[in-house]
């Protein structure tokens, strides 16, 4: 049965709306309500219907960090809008883009402009709105690093609310948007680039997978070609098979705890974190538990990196959050650690 949609000049609303293609893990669930927004200015005059005001709300971007335990009972706000501006250029650009910019095509565009600082975030899914959320980050840079501010819709003050990056409260994988969820609307990113840049080349394979492209004296796209090749080796393609990138975070935990992993597996993968605390790498305490490539039904961690929750066809939200239950409990019991979802799990 295909859904009807409804132009309402600026954004359309469609009814009981499937979401199957609509986010990367391709659960089968539906929305009571999507509205497409393709005009942020817009949002004040959806959000004061009073079916939609008072009901649950949840902004989608691409889809590509989220995991549906079942229907969405309310509106999902899909964020469509376009533009990018470049607003001021020099050794540092200034540019402000709208949420629904696809991200990788965004990252392309700035090498295309010369510009510095999004090399090492190439082909991470999703769209520029959903990016300071989560916080992205890859091969040891994060987005926060070169974002100025955040253009939002405030739900709760009813105003349109410019948010500085200090205001953003970026760590790792977190910002004031995870913290503070349903409250705003990302409508716009501001980010300042540099022309010229220090090359982050010191983490996960870059320098050698540079040493092994014969380039000696990197460029930013030598290093986002460099991004491209190892992201393809390891990471399993959302186009070819259902996922949601890494689906655990990696732990911050005491150093005591480190330790005590450390003695009984030396070859632990960890890096430090802020003092008396370290990051584990979650997809070592995955595979040492022995849950890479399990299989169950049609959900699945990946054969290819242990992070990764995988959709071998038809797994439906509750089966894949069930055995993402199975590996937090199994990593629990074997080292005491507690992994956390990365992406948003809704409905849980
Ligand atoms: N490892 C395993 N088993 C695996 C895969 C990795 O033991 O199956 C160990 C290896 O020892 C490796 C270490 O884990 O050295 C780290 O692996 P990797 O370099 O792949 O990075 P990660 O910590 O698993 C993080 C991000 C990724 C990002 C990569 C590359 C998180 C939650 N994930 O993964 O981000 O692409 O670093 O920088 O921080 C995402 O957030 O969706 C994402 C893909």
């Amino acid at each position: 049965m295909r859904a009807e949609v409804t132009d309402m000049g600026g954004y359309t609303l469609t009814e009981n709306a499937p979401l199957g293609a609509r986010n990367t893990l391709r659960v089968q669930a539906r929305a009571a309500l999507l509205a497409d927004i393709h005009d942020a200015t817009k949002l004040p005059e959806l959000l004061d219907f009073p079916a939609i005001g008072k009901r649950p709300l949840l902004v989608l971007g691409e889809g590509s960090n989220m995991l549906f335990t079942g229907d969405f009972d309310g509106t999902v706000l899909a964020m469509a809008t376009r533009g990018v501006q470049l607003e001021h250029d020099g050794d540092h650009a200034r540019i402000a883009v709208a949420a629904g910019e696809r991200w990788d095509d965004f990252v392309r565009w700035t090498l295309g402009q010369g510009l510095a600082g999004l090399e090492n975030l190439i082909l991470i899914p999703g769209t520029v709105g959903a990016a300071p959320i989560q916080n992205i980050g890859a091969y040891g840079a994060e987005v926060a690093e070169f974002i100025e501010s955040i253009e939002a819709w405030d739900i709760r003050e009813r105003r349109v609310a410019v948010l500085s990056k200090h205001d953003c409260a970026f760590a790792y994988r977190d910002s004031i948007f995870k913290r503070e969820p349903g409250r705003y609307i990302v409508t716009a990113v501001r980010f300042i680039l540099p022309r010229q840049r220090a090359l982050r080349l010191d983490y996960a394979g870059i320098g050698e997978e540079l040493a092994r492209m014969g380039i000696d004296k990197p460029a930013p796209f030598h290093v986002a070609e460099a991004v491209v090749h190892l992201r393809s080796r390891k990471l399993p393609d959302p186009a070819v098979i259902g996922n949601a990138g890494s689906f655990f975070k990696n732990p911050i935990v005491e150093d005591a705890v480190a330790e005590r992993i450390r003695t009984a597996h030396p070859e632990l993968a960890s890096w430090p974190a802020q003092p008396g605390k370290t990051k584990l790498s979650a997809a070592w305490l995955i595979e040492t538990a022995g849950f890479k490539g399990l299989r169950e039904g049609d959900a699945g961690i990946s054969h290819r990196h242990a992070l990764i929750l995988v959709n071998h066809g038809k797994a439906s939200g509750t089966q894949l959050w069930a055995l993402a239950q199975k590996v937090v409990d199994g990593v629990r019991e074997r080292f005491g650690v507690t992994l956390e979802p990365e992406p948003v799990v809704v409905g849980a």
